[in-house]
């Protein structure tokens, strides 16, 4: 049985549907939405709220952006899968497009964020066989202490979180850890020389918002020519305007060998994800060796197109920068002492929550809830605060007014 006390009628119906008849493999926050727009959803009571999380960043673009749906319908009506056994007019023309804005060579399409980095990852193991000279198999991929790249087999196999991995092995072989954000910890591993790639988040999301100190991401890159590693930035979270610029990784002027998107391509409308990297990478995958049946299919073109196109069009990332700013002032500015923390870059932000009760954020996130506003924990003490890119000032000041008046009925 979920908790259903005080819960509504008709919440407590859908969310008894789910409990009974859904795995419990998520711990959602009790609301029950049927309707999104911008930055708004609303719940099957009719009740508004702000959106905080977007989709934990799929919806960049704001909710059911009508230029992304428009062009979903029109492809819809058209033509929606031909899968690789066949070319479609779209894929090609999406190629370029997606090649040309982010300067690779090549991309490959996949559908979730987890596809996106499993195809780096082979990707990397590929070339430091046939490009590096790595004597198969001994090929290692070298992750940070804190990752999150979703929920696979070799996701879990680098995670450092009990949750994610225990009970789950036997785990992928050839995966190495080092401590986010040390430079010193990275050239230790990459000395190794049969090292292909680093896989690094530029902003660690689900960690709780963790932003490397300035710097980081040039040593990176610069650690990585030198030692003849591949630089894999997983921009699934950080990228597509959410930090302020079109990729995180612009922060530092870094291009990382292989780029990793998803999320935010098909702004909140179904899954699409991409890697980006250059032919001397991408070409050593032959045809028959690497693939996806929805992977590139026309609807996923054309809504990807459309929703890359809305970010620029709607100078996302400077309303992300500004929007951003104002924010992380005005909570600072409320010297609250449940706050330890408020971090972030553009719209990717976090508080850290200070209370002896380690579910206060939990709580915390309840009672914002019923102020109208919606966001989640991560990792116990955090609170991940990430509008859509849309959001506007006086809806700043006035989600930071919602976020006072909760946190003081926490505090004392
Ligand atoms: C940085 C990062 N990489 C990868 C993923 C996995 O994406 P998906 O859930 O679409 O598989 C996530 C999801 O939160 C993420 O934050």
């Amino acid at each position: 049985m979920v908790q259903t006390q005080n819960i509504p009628a008709k919440t407590a119906h859908f969310l008894e549907l789910e409990n009974q008849f859904g795995a419990h493999n998520y711990h959602p926050i009790p609301v029950v939405l049927d309707r999104g727009e911008d930055i708004f959803l609303w719940d099957v009571e009719g009740k508004k709220y702000y959106d905080f999380l977007s989709g934990y960043s799929a919806v960049n673009q704001g909710h059911c952006h009508p230029r992304i749906i428009a062009r979903l319908i029109e492809q819809a009506q058209r033509l929606t899968l031909t899968s690789r056994a066949f070319h479609s007019n779209l894929l090609g023309e999406y190629a370029e497009y997606i090649t040309t804005l982010f300067d690779y060579d090549k991309v490959l399409p996949m559908n979730t964020g987890v596809e996106a980095g499993e195809t780096a990852v082979k990707l990397a193991r590929r070339w430091g066989y046939v490009k590096k000279g790595i004597a198969d198999p001994e090929a290692r991929i070298v992750f940070a202490r804190g990752n999150f790249w979703g929920r696979t087999l070799s996701a879990i196999s680098s995670s450092t979180d009990p949750v994610s991995y225990k009970l789950f092995g036997p785990y992928m072989p050839g995966f190495d850890l080092v401590d986010y954000n040390s430079l010193p910890a990275l050239e230790m591993a990459l000395q190794n020389p049969n090292v292909a790639a680093f896989m690094v988040e530029p902003i660690q999301g689900e960690a709780g918002v963790v932003v490397p100190d300035e710097g980081y991401l040039r040593g990176v890159r610069a650690l990585c020519t030198q030692y003849n590693v591949l630089m894999i930035a997983d921009e699934i979270q950080t990228g597509l305007c959410r930090t302020g610029k079109m990729l995180a990784v612009d922060h530092e002027e870094v291009r990382p060998d292989i780029l990793v998107l998803g999320k935010a391509l098909s702004g909140g409308v179904l899954p699409v994800s991409a890697v980006l990297a250059d032919d001397d990478i991408m070409m050593n995958i032959k045809p028959g060796e690497h693939g996806s049946t929805y992977g590139g299919n026309p609807l996923a073109c054309a809504v990807a197109m459309e929703a890359l196109q809305v970010l620029q069009d709607e100078k996302m990332g400077d309303n992300a920068e500004n929007m951003g700013a104002m924010f992380r002032k005005a909570m600072q500015d409320l010297q609250s002492p449940l706050i330890s923390t408020v971090r972030g870059k553009g719209l990717l932000n976090a508080i850290v929550i200070n209370h002896s009760n380690p579910e206060a954020a939990w709580d915390i996130c309840l009672q914002l809830k019923e102020n109208g506003l919606l966001a989640k924990p991560t990792h116990g003490d955090k609170i991940r605060f990430a509008p859509p890119l849309t959001i506007q000032p006086a809806d700043i000041m006035q989600c930071v007014d919602i976020i006072d008046s909760t946190l003081k009925k926490f505090e004392g």
